[in-house]
C-alpha cells in the first residue's frame, strides 16, 4: 500500500434498489480514488411489480450486502483491518433497506473497532462530483434520480441550501409511471428515451407546469396526468402513437428542466457574481441524452460549467457514499453506534453541519 494513502474508507449504499459497496483511498478533502465499486442491482426482482417493493427491496438487501463488501475488499485487494472508518447511507430512503446498511455498517465498526460514519444519502450524490471531476465550492447541484429532483446550492462539506424541490413526484418517477402507462417495462427511464428518439416532439402539447411562477421548484404529477389521458383518448396505441407520446413528454421535460437549470443559474450568478457557476448533474436521470443536451446548451448560454459525472457515480452506488465519509471524516466528524435511520433527512438541516476549522 502506497504511503500517501491517507485514509481507506469503505461506504455501504442500501437507501433504494440498489446493494452496494466501495472502497475509496482518500488522500485529502477533494482527492478521492475509487479501488472498487460493486453494485448489484434489484431491477429484475422487482420488476413484476412495476416499481419498487420496500419489503422485497430491504430482503434483498439483507441476502446480499456481506457479499458485495466482501466483493468490494477483494476487488480493492484490501482487508477489512486496513480500513479507517466504515461509511453508510442513513437516510433518507426507504427504511428498511437504510436499516439494513446502518446496522451492518454499525456491526462491522463494533467488532473491528472501526469509526462509524452515518451519511446523508443526498450529501453523497451532491458531493460525488469531486470523485470525478475538478469542482470546487461553491457550485450548484440538480439531483434528478427516482426519488428527488432538487436544485441544491452546495456551499461547503455539510453546507448545503435546498433552492428547489418537486413538490409531487420526482422526475425520474415519472419517466417510470409514464412508461409503466405505455407498458414499456422497468426501468422506465431509459425506455422512454429510446422511444422519444423514433417519435415527434410536436405531436402533443403537454403541460409545463410551475413555469409560469419563480421558484426554483417542480412538479411532474400533472404532466403525468396529462400523458395518462392522451394515452387514453387515442387508445389503442400503435408504435408511432407511443414513440410520439414518448418524444412530447420528453420534449416537455426538456423545456421545464432548461428553464429551470437558467433560472437557478441566473440566481447562483446573483449570489456569486464573481465565481463561474458550475452546474452539477446528477441521479439516474441524468443519463438522458436529450436532457444533457439541452442543459450543455443552456450552460453554454449561461456561459456557466456544466459537469455530469459518468453515469456509475450519477446513480446509486458505494463510492459517492464512501467519498462523502470520508471528506466529513478528513474534517473530524464520525458518529455512535446510537446513530439513528432517518427516512426522511434534509441536507439543509443543521445536524448536517461539520467543523470546518479542522481544514
Ligand atoms: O439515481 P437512480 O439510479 O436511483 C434512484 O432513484 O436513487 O435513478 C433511477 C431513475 C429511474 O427512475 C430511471 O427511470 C431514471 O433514473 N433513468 C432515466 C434514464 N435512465 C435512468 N430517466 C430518463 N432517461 C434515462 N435515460
Ligand atoms: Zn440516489
Amino acid at each position: 500500500m502506497s504511503e500517501n494513502i491517507k485514509k481507506l474508507i469503505l461506504g455501504i449504499e442500501t437507501s433504494c434498489d440498489e446493494t452496494a459497496a466501495s472502497i475509496v483511498a482518500h488522500y485529502g478533502l477533494g482527492r478521492g480514488k475509487i479501488l472498487s465499486n460493486i453494485v448489484r442491482t434489484q431491477l429484475k426482482e422487482h420488476e413484476n411489480f412495476g416499481g419498487v417493493v420496500p419489503e422485497l427491496a430491504a430482503r434483498s438487501h439483507i441476502i446480499h450486502l456481506e457479499n458485495i463488501v466482501q466483493k468490494a475488499l477483494e476487488e480493492a485487494n484490501i482487508e477489512l483491518d486496513e480500513i479507517d472508518a466504515i461509511a453508510a447511507t442513513a437516510g433518507p430512503g426507504l427504511i428498511g433497506g437504510v436499516l439494513v446498511g446502518l446496522t451492518f455498517a454499525k456491526g462491522l465498526s463494533a467488532a473491528t473497532n472501526k469509526p462509524l460514519i452515518a451519511v446523508n444519502h443526498l450529501e453523497a450524490h451532491a458531493l460525488s462530483a469531486r470523485l470525478s471531476d475538478e469542482v470546487s465550492f461553491p457550485y450548484l447541484m440538480l439531483l434528478v434520480s427516482g426519488g428527488h429532483s432538487q436544485f441544491l446550492l452546495v456551499n461547503n462539506i455539510g453546507d448545503y441550501q435546498l433552492w428547489g424541490t418537486t413538490i409531487d413526484d420526482a422526475l425520474g418517477e415519472c419517466f417510470d409511471k409514464v412508461a409503466k402507462m405505455l407498458s414499456l417495462g422497468m426501468p422506465g427511464g431509459p425506455k422512454v428515451e429510446e422511444m422519444a428518439l423514433k417519435g415527434d416532439n410536436k405531436r402533443f402539447k403537454f403541460p409545463r407546469p410551475l413555469l409560469h411562477e419563480e421558484r426554483l421548484d417542480f412538479s411532474f404529477s400533472g404532466l403525468k396526468t396529462a400523458v395518462r389521458l392522451q394515452a387514453e383518448k387515442i387508445a389503442p396505441l400503435n408504435e408511432q402513437d407511443i414513440c410520439d407520446i414518448c418524444a412530447s413528454f420528453q420534449q416537455a421535460v426538456i423545456d421545464i428542466i432548461s428553464a429551470r437549470s437558467k433560472d437557478a443559474i441566473i440566481k447562483f450568478k446573483q449570489e456569486f457574481p464573481s465565481i463561474k457557476c458550475q452546474l452539477i448533474v446528477a441521479g439516474g436521470v441524468a443519463a438522458n441524452k436529450g436532457i444533457s443536451k439541452a442543459l450543455k446548451e443552456v450552460t453554454l448560454q449561461q456561459d456557466a460549467i456544466l459537469i455530469v459525472p459518468p453515469i456509475s457515480l450519477c446513480t446509486d452506488n458505494g463510492a459517492m457514499v464512501a467519498f462523502a465519509g470520508a471528506e466529513r471524516f478528513a474534517l473530524g466528524a464520525s458518529d455512535g453506534l446510537d446513530f439513528i435511520a432517518k427516512p426522511r433527512w434534509s441536507l439543509d438541516s443543521e445536524d448536517m453541519r461539520v467543523n470546518q476549522n479542522e481544514l
